[in-house]
C-alpha cells in the first residue's frame, strides 16, 4: 500500500470485473437485448472512509497521476481523458442521491487492459460507487444502481448505453446473461464447459473519452433519426421504440422500409440494428442448445454487420477476426465500442492453443509483440459480478 494514501493498510476492498460483450453490440442504447458476460480481470479498489467530502485517489499504474476531489452534485472534470474522470463520475451521482456523502482514501488497481473494448472504465465506475456506497453505509437496489451508474458514467461525455453497468454488476459466475432494457432485466444462461471465449487485443487503443467519442456519440443520433423515419414510413408512431418496432413487424418489410426512407449512410446503420437485434436471441438458444456452429455463424455475421453497415471496426480487428476463423475457431467478431480495442472468438476448448499460437505468429509476431501475447490475448472465465470483499 502507498503511504502516501493510506496511514493504516485499509481494510475494504471493492472489487469489479471487467466485460466481454458476446454479441448484442451497440444496440443497447436502441433498447435491444444484448449477451455479455463478466471476465475475472477487473478493477480493485482499496479504500478507507475519511470523515470529510474529500476523495483522494492513487493509481497503481504510476503513469496515471493521483487525484483529489471534493464530493458535490456538481464535481468539477478533471481534463477530458482523465482516468479519475470514471471515479468522479460514480461520486456525483451517488452524491446527488445522498446529499451528505462522505468520501475515501482509494487505491486504484487493474488487471484489465485499458481502452480494448472490455470496459475498464465502466469496472472503475462500478467499484467506486461499491466503494462510496459501503463507506457510507448506504445501499441502492442493485438494478436501479446499475441504471443511476449508466446515466453517472455520461459524465464522461460518451452516450453509452446500459450494457457495461448491468453486466459489471449482475455478472453470474459460469454464465453469459441477456440483458433487457426498460425495463432492466439480467437472464443468465450457462456457458457449455467446452466452450471457450478468447479475448485478442488489437494492439490499437479505443479510447472511448478521446477520439472515438464523437465517431461513437454519433450513432446513438443516427440510429435515433433512422428509427422516426422508418416508423414514420410505415405508419407507426414516430416515438416507437426498436424492440417495438421489431415485435410490430417481420426484419424484411422494416429493411423495405428503410430503403425508401433512408439515406444510404442510416440505411446500413438502421439494419445493422435491426439484424443484430435479431441475431441476440438466436446466439441466447444457440448457447443453450450447445451449438457451437450456430454461435460461430452468429459471431461471424454480427461482425461483418459491423464492419460493412456500421462502420465501428478497424483493419486491426479484421485481421484478427479473419486469422482467429483460419485457425479454427467457429466465429469471431469485434467486442465493445469497436475502433480499436478487442476481439472474442468462439472455439471449443481443444482448439484454443491452436487459436492463440496462431495469432501470436501471425498477428502479434510481425508487430513485434509476441512476447506480450500473454498480456493480449487470454481465454475468457465467465465470472460474477461487482462486489465489496
Ligand atoms: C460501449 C458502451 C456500451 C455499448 C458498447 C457497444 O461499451 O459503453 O453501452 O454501447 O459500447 O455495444
Amino acid at each position: 500500500m502507498s503511504p502516501r494514501t493510506f496511514d493504516a493498510p485499509p481494510s475494504r476492498m471493492a472489487r469489479a470485473p471487467g466485460r466481454v460483450n458476446l454479441i448484442g453490440e451497440h444496440i443497447d442504447y436502441c433498447g435491444l437485448p444484448v449477451l455479455p458476460m463478466a471476465l475475472s480481470r477487473g478493477v480493485r479498489i482499496a479504500f478507507e472512509p475519511r470523515a470529510d467530502r474529500g476523495t483522494r485517489l492513487v493509481n497503481a499504474e504510476t503513469r496515471f497521476a493521483p487525484s483529489f476531489f471534493t464530493i458535490d452534485a456538481e464535481i468539477p472534470p478533471a481534463p477530458a481523458g482523465d482516468w479519475s474522470n470514471y471515479a468522479r463520475a460514480a461520486a456525483q451521482v451517488l452524491a446527488r442521491r445522498f446529499p451528505d456523502l462522505r468520501g475515501v482514501d482509494a487505491l486504484v488497481q487493474s488487471d484489465l487492459p485499458i481502452a480494448a473494448g472490455l470496459s475498464s472504465s465502466s469496472a472503475l465506475v462500478v467499484a467506486m460507487a461499491l466503494a462510496l456506497l459501503h463507506a457510507n453505509r448506504v445501499t441502492v437496489p442493485p438494478l436501479e444502481l446499475m441504471e443511476l451508474l449508466a446515466q453517472g458514467e455520461r459524465y464522461v461525455g460518451t452516450a453509452g448505453g446500459g450494457m457495461d453497468q448491468a453486466i459489471i454488476l449482475g455478472a453470474r459466475a459460469g454464465c453469459a446473461s441477456r440483458i433487457d432494457f426498460h425495463p432492466l432485466r439480467l437472464t443468465p444462461t450457462a456457458v457449455p464447459a467446452d466452450w471457450r471465449f478468447v479475448v485478442a487485443w488489437s494492439l490499437v487503443h479505443a479510447e472511448k473519452s478521446g477520439a472515438a467519442r464523437l465517431a461513437y456519440n454519433e450513432r446513438p443520433r443516427q440510429c435515433d433519426e433512422a428509427r422516426r423515419l422508418v416508423a414514420t414510413r410505415l405508419g407507426r408512431r414516430a416515438d416507437i421504440t426498436y424492440p417495438a418496432l421489431l415485435a410490430a413487424a417481420p426484419v424484411e418489410e422494416l429493411l423495405e422500409g428503410a430503403a425508401q426512407a433512408l439515406s444510404d449512410v442510416l440505411a446500413r446503420r438502421f439494419r445493422h440494428v435491426v439484424t443484430e437485434g435479431t441475431r441476440v436471441p438466436q446466439a441466447e438458444a444457440a448457447m443453450a442448445a450447445g451449438d457451437l456452429a450456430a454461435f460461430g455463424r452468429l459471431l461471424d455475421a454480427s461482425h461483418q454487420s459491423l464492419r460493412d453497415d456500421y462502420e465501428v471496426s478497424h483493419a486491426d480487428l479484421d485481421r484478427l477476426v479473419e486469422l482467429a476463423r483460419e485457425a479454427g475457431a467457429a466465429g469471431a467478431r469485434l467486442t465493445g465500442a469497436g475502433f480499436g480495442g478487442s476481439i472474442v472468438a468462439l472455439c471449443r476448448v481443444e482448439r484454443a492453443p491452436g487459436v492463440v499460437a496462431a495469432l501470436r505468429e501471425r498477428f502479434y509476431a510481425p508487430r513485434g509483440a509476441a512476447d506480450d501475447v500473454g498480456r493480449h490475448v487470454f481465454l475468457a472465465e465467465p465470472s460474477a459480478g461487482a462486489e465489496v470483499l
